[in-house]
């Protein structure tokens, strides 16, 4: 970019929208089927330490980075270290990025649909299993499925958020997050007391709090460290670029602090309003991608005003995972404006087709490519899988061993503090950015794998 670079209008302008990246579909709908599927509170257990012992210490090298080179990823490893290969760690970012926001698109259209679905009201008596699969457009041979409907709605999706970002930083992004994020924390608590007021719900907080460590196998371990990464908007380098357009007088740790504390406490909440529902409607926890979808509507359609609480709820579902989307796609798009010279608005418009045009085998994956699987997952679970069990992993790895042994971690340390702050980076952070961060990711991709792979 010419001239002067945006920034960010405000600290609280940074937080809410590094915030607003971080908080999305990965808190709401991913965080709770992942522990679903990995067995509850012992999941949730480890989760949280890989929030802390690896997720906090990468926020603080990504924003770190960012606000150094104040340049997109690729530009930002190439600013830090010339002439050697570490831009391409940007670069997998950059297509991480891509891969990411192909699917999310498409799963963030399934909750816009909602939106109209609640308008037309949830009553006890829906089969909500039914009205998933035929959202996602699972054939259910009465003809009734109609596979583009999905498809539709990633579209008009992708064009959101592509709208968005070729407004550019500030006017786009920072004017939104600033009102919608604390409605999407206050609706979320509503949420919560009608769920654990629910007959039954104890089971479900039992779930969700009681460990059971038995269930805890190699591949749980590379879960939750997926799972840390995917939902702080980690290992990509969506982070490097919000740090960019932050200004020099900022105090990194604190920062970093805000982002992951909100970004945990909400999914946190979320859970707490769909695992006493799943049990209290005698669900399976263990149901997968649709379990957001089908317990919610559930609970709505036992509330009083269910209709409008539903409407409000995926109507912030789906801004809460726009305010992620755009993140997604401003890494591709700052790297295209900075390093190719692209205007703005061709970059927002080419990359936005053609993710969606990416998007699309992941949500044909519920009807014509249903026998397309990978290890057992289907197509958009294979993007997904791919992108947050092996790329962003590696990225998280590549980028601390940067921080930590390229640039130093002491200079980083230095470059981080700010007097005013509160947190102080100290070297504490360089022990766990040198040795710690990467040994875990390592040992646990290799056992992760090895697991998948082997049984
Ligand atoms: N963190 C977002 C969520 O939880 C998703 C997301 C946005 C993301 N930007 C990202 C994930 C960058 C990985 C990298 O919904």
């Amino acid at each position: 970019m010419n001239g002067q670079r945006e920034h960010w209008g405000s600290r609280v302008g940074f937080i809410l929208a590094a915030a607003g990246s971080a908080v999305g579909l990965g808190n709401i709908w991913r965080f709770p089927y992942v522990t679903g599927t990995n067995g509850g509170a012992a999941f949730v257990v480890i989760y949280l330490a890989a929030i802390i012992f690896i997720g906090y210490p990468l926020m603080v090298s990504e924003i770190n980075l960012g606000r150094k080179t104040q340049k997109n990823p690729v530009g930002a490893f190439m600013a830090m270290a010339p002439g050697t290969p570490w831009w391409i760690v940007g670069a997998l970012g950059v297509f991480a990025g891509f891969l990411i926001l192909s699917y999310y698109s498409v799963v963030a259209g399934w909750a816009v649909s909602y939106i109209f679905k609640a308008l037309g009201g949830f009553s006890a008596n829906t089969d909500f299993v039914t009205m998933f699969y035929r959202t996602i457009g699972v054939d259910l041979g009465d003809g009734l499925t109609n596979i583009f409907t999905p498809i539709l709605w990633h579209a008009v999706f992708m064009g959101m958020t592509l709208a968005i970002i070729a407004a550019g930083v500030v006017k786009g992004i920072q004017r939104w997050v600033k009102i919608l994020m604390p409605l999407l924390f206050v609706l979320l608590v509503i949420l919560v007391l009608r769920a654990i007021t629910l007959p039954g719900a104890g089971s479900g907080i039992a779930f969700y709090l009681r460990p059971d460590f038995s269930q805890i196998t190699g591949r749980t371990f590379l879960a939750a460290i997926a799972q840390s990464f995917f939902t702080l908007s980690l290992g990509m380098g969506a982070m490097i670029t919000y740090g960019s357009y932050l200004s020099n007088k900022e105090n990194i740790g604190d920062n970093a602090a805000w982002v992951v504390g909100l970004d945990t406490g909400i999914a946190i909440i979320a859970g707490f309003a769909i695992f006493p529902a799943v049990f209290a409607l005698g669900l399976e926890p263990g149901a997968g991608p649709g379990l957001t979808f089908i317990t919610l509507p559930a609970v709505f359609a036992q509330m009083p005003a269910g209709t409008f609480f539903g409407f409000l709820f995926f109507l912030l579902l789906a801004v809460a995972a726009l305010t992620s989307a755009i993140s997604l796609l401003e890494v591709v798009v700052a790297w295209l404006v900075d390093e190719k010279g692209w205007p703005r608005v061709k970059a927002s418009v080419i990359i936005g087709a053609i993710i969606f045009l990416v998007g699309i085998p992941a949500s044909l994956g519920y009807s014509v490519l249903g026998n397309v699987t990978f290890l057992g997952f289907d197509v958009l679970d294979t993007f997904d899988w791919w992108a947050n069990s092996i790329i962003l992993p590696l990225g998280g790895l590549l980028t601390c061993i940067f921080v930590g042994y390229v640039w130093t971690a002491k200079k980083a340390q230095d470059y981080a503090n700010d007097p005013k702050g509160k947190i102080f980076i100290g070297d504490w952070y360089g022990f766990l950015i040198k040795y710690v961060v990467p040994a875990a990711i390592i040992i646990v991709m290799f056992f992760g794998l090895w697991d998948t792979f082997t049984g």
